[in-house]
């Protein structure tokens, strides 16, 4: 198509952008949508219709793909409020169990909801002890995040009875399986890797006690539970629980879309986090932060963080919605401060070395310049770490918090009438239509 269209700057009043497509003539009304906070939104539902073009934007940088009232996020401000309430207010005040209730019920639970909310979570714990042995079947070394995505989704193949998605009984029940089995199934992986028996989970823990529980146990001897360990990793839990429509939970809503049974877009969800510029940097920074080694070492990485050529990045830096400090980062990078303190380890040389990066990162114009701050994970697989928990499974330990928003958002779209299967345009750049040619013809 030869003919271009203009977009006039200003709107033509405060609820609709006039389009015009020169060549054609053709005008068309694109309605602005408000949310309650945050930009207004350009609605193209019927641009294609009226106007025989599609939008192109990889990535999604622009796009808005759904309404949603989970969780909102002002980049430039560094702002996250999960149903409108600050992550730091959450950090402090709340336990990862009632973010859950509140991400996935949309209001802060009473006690006795809470109660009942948690009792329900403890009970789905256990997993079915064919499904136990599926681990058997990897090798010892395999990923745990190939491992627990596979598993995942071979819950579907256990629940039968409760899978149709339009009965919100059953969405019930599947979203606190989902979440109670999660650290039992991270666990297993965990056990696995390193051939120790796997660890039942314990109802009279609560959920970080028991996931700690379930990795570091043995049946050979008692465990203590350290309650520093459980409140950080119930910190991390709240901190990682949901983040909008980040790429795991898109895949989860598109996964979901087709009507696919949860489990299987929930192992959707975590096949995406899996990549390093995902939830995959806390495992991807650790390694950086080993390869640099030592404080001298930072301007030749940052060297090459900074050269096109090289495919190095700065692991944990930089945002695609977050154009100044992610507000997660700021809580994790004090918590680490507490956590080693409290666990005796307030000489951690990586923590150091952290900081120090940070430090360097944030003077240099090339990340000031595109305001590449330290995100979510920068710091918190070094409180992974000063856990006991192999650097392998940090990713999984996002996975586990971040099913509680994947959960939320699926709910959502699920229960959402006017849900449509998800399903993107392209710009086709191939070859036009041609003739197929015998094989005896072909010169190459
Ligand atoms: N190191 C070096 N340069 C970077 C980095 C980085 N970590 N991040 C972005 N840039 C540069 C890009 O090269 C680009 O430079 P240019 O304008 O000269 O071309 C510019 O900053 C903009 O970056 P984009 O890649 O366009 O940003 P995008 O929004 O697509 O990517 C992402 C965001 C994937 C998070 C990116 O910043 C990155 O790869 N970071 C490292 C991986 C990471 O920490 N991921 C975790 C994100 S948080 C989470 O998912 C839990």
């Amino acid at each position: 198509m030869s003919a271009t269209t203009s977009v006039s700057n200003e709107p033509m009043n405060s609820s609709s952008f006039e389009l015009r497509n020169p060549a054609t003539g053709v005008t068309s009304e694109l309605p602005v949508r408000s949310g309650t906070i945050g930009p207004q939104v350009l609605d193209i539902a019927h641009l294609a219709r009226d106007q025989g073009v599609f939008t192109f934007d990889p990535g999604y940088s622009v796009t808005a793909s759904c309404d949603s009232k989970i969780t909102y996020i002002d980049g430039d401000a560094g702002v996250l409020l999960y149903r409108g309430y600050p992550v730091d207010q959450l950090a402090e005040k709340s336990s990862f169990m009632e973010v859950a209730y509140l991400l996935i019920l949309g209001e802060l639970p009473t006690a006795p909801q809470l109660q009942a909310f948690s009792d329900s979570i403890t009970r789905h714990t256990m997993i079915n002890e064919s499904l136990l042995r599926f681990f058997n079947g990897f090798y010892h070394n395999a990923h745990p995040m190939a491992m627990v995505s596979a598993v995942v989704a071979s819950m579907s193949a256990f629940y039968h009875d409760s899978m149709d998605i339009y009965n919100p009984r059953h969405r019930e029940i599947f979203s606190h399986r989902i979440i109670a089995k999660l650290p039992t199934i991270a666990a297993a992986a965990h056990k696995h890797a390193l051939g120790q028996p796997f660890i039942y989970p314990r109802n009279d823990l609560n959920y970080c006690s028991n996931l700690l529980n379930m990795f570091f146990a043995v049946p050979c001897e008692s465990y203590e539970i350290n309650p520093v360990a459980a409140k950080a990793l119930d910190l991390l839990f709240v901190l990682h629980a949901d983040h909008e429509q980040n790429a795991s939970t898109s895949t989860v809503r598109l996964a979901g879309s087709t009507g696919a049974n949860p489990y299987a877009a929930i192992s959707a969800g975590v096949a995406a986090l899996w990549g390093p510029a995902h939830g995959g940097a806390n495992e991807a920074v650790l390694a950086m932060l080993e390869q640099i080694g030592t404080v001298e070492n930072i301007p030749k990485y940052l060297a090459m963080a900074k050269d096109k050529s090289s495919h190095f990045r700065l692991m944990g830096f930089g945002h695609r919605v977050y154009k100044n400090f992610d507000p997660r980062a700021k809580i994790i990078r004090e918590t680490c401060h507490e956590v080693l303190a409290k666990l005796g380890r307030q000489d951690s040389p990586l923590f150091e070395l952290a900081l120090r990066l940070e430090e360097i990162a944030l003077k240099d114009e090339y990340f000031v310049s595109r305001k590449l701050y330290p995100n979510v994970d920068f710091y918190s697989g070094i409180i992974y770490s000063a856990l006991g928990i192999p650097r392998s499974m940090f990713t999984v330990m996002f996975a586990i918090a971040r099913t509680v928003g994947w959960v939320a958002h699926w709910l959502e779209m699920i229960s959402d009438p006017a849900m449509r299967i998800g399903r993107p345009r392209q710009l086709y750049t191939g070859p036009q239509q041609r003739n197929y040619v015998p094989i005896a013809l072909r010169k190459r």
